[in-house]
């Protein structure tokens, strides 16, 4: 039964035929488009190395989100760039900080949107590490704390889902404790299980001022050779309590994704970051991509491998092309 009975490209002469045996369908559902938040008002500024991209005052997040919502997205998840920032990250778990008020906002005007907000202290500790500094290192435990109570106030201000990003070790125990202890047990936890030490977050670190100011991030985030150790985070996020694991970067990483659907029955994201949309992004502007293509394929790739899930930047202009 092979050539020339056997013939694959018969099934490929036609875009019904194609239709009709199409293994994976990207839909406006795996969608969740990142937002950034900025202090003032009337707000809506580009990010230079990320086009398309703008930060929006809490009012402007608004008008955005119903945008958002009426593309058919499902999910937004916020990142709030403060104007304060200090050691502890006091902002982070600021009842009337940035995300917070963000939250509120959009939960009050667009009540079905899912709003996820982004748990971590980069974007708030004078330092830009992703956690309390001692003697040089970020220390693990006096974290956790900090991560809970920001977690926290999330619920407080509405949020559906937390995310947090630190990658210390147990803080998804410790903020589902804090969140049950308060009445949130409802409130989901969506753990950036394996996030990896990357080259690609460059042009959010612009966008949310996080950058570390000494060091780097290698002593908390997962080394990029290590996909075993990758599906360890993953199993103890679960154990402690995470209802979604999230795999970061996602190309760079789509074998550890692909292991991970094989693995765990827990709902997968997968995050586009910042440096894989803006490279797209760059090749396009100079004529040498595609650049509607080249996303598509890639998001889709990202589905394929896995995803139910798809954190991208490019999630207004995918949805608008899947709706026609
Ligand atoms: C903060 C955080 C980062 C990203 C999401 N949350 C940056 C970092 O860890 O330095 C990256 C997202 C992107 O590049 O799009 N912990
Ligand atoms: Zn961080």
């Amino acid at each position: 039964m092979s050539f020339p009975t056997t013939r694959l490209r018969r099934l490929r002469r036609t875009e019904t035929l194609r239709r009709m045996v199409r293994e994976t369908r990207l839909s406006r559902d795996d969608l969740v488009l990142p937002l950034f938040v900025v202090e003032g008002r009337g707000v809506r500024e580009p990010v230079a190395s990320m086009p398309g991209v703008h930060r929006f005052s809490v009012d402007r997040v608004v008008e955005e989100a119903k945008a958002v919502a009426d593309l058919g997205i499902p999910a937004v998840l916020l990142f709030g760039v403060p104007d304060e920032k200090d050691a502890r990250g006091s902002e982070a778990d600021a009842p009337d900080g940035v995300v917070q008020r963000a939250a509120r906002a959009i939960k009050g005007s667009v009540p079905d949107l899912c709003v996820v907000t982004d748990v971590c202290l980069c974007e708030y500790t004078d330092h830009g590490h992703c956690g309390i500094v001692e003697g040089g290192d970020v220390a693990n435990d006096p974290t956790l704390a900090r991560l809970a109570a920001s977690a926290l106030s999330h619920a407080r201000a509405g949020a559906d889902v937390v995310a947090p990003s630190d990658m210390m070790d147990g803080r998804v125990a410790a903020i589902r404790g804090a969140l049950d202890a308060a009445g949130f047990e409802g409130v989901a936890i969506l753990a950036y299980a394996a996030k990896f030490a990357s080259a690609y977050y460059g042009p959010f670190r612009d966008a949310a001022e996080s950058a570390p100011r000494f060091g780097d991030r290698r002593s908390y985030q997962m080394d990029p050779p290590n996909a075993r150790e990758a599906l360890r985070e993953m199993q103890l996020d679960l154990e402690e309590g995470a209802d979604l694991l999230m795999v970061k970067p996602a190309l760079p990483y789509l074998d550890v994704l692909a292991e991970a659907r094989r693995r765990f029955d827990a709902p997968l994201a997968a995050y586009h970051v910042s440096g894989e949309y803006a490279m797209i992004h760059a090749a396009a502007e100079r004529g040498w991509l595609d650049g509607p293509r080249a996303m598509h394929e890639a998001v889709l790739a990202i589905k394929r491998a896995g995803a139910d899930l798809i954190l991208t930047y490019a999630a207004k202009e995918l949805a608008a092309r899947l709706a026609s």
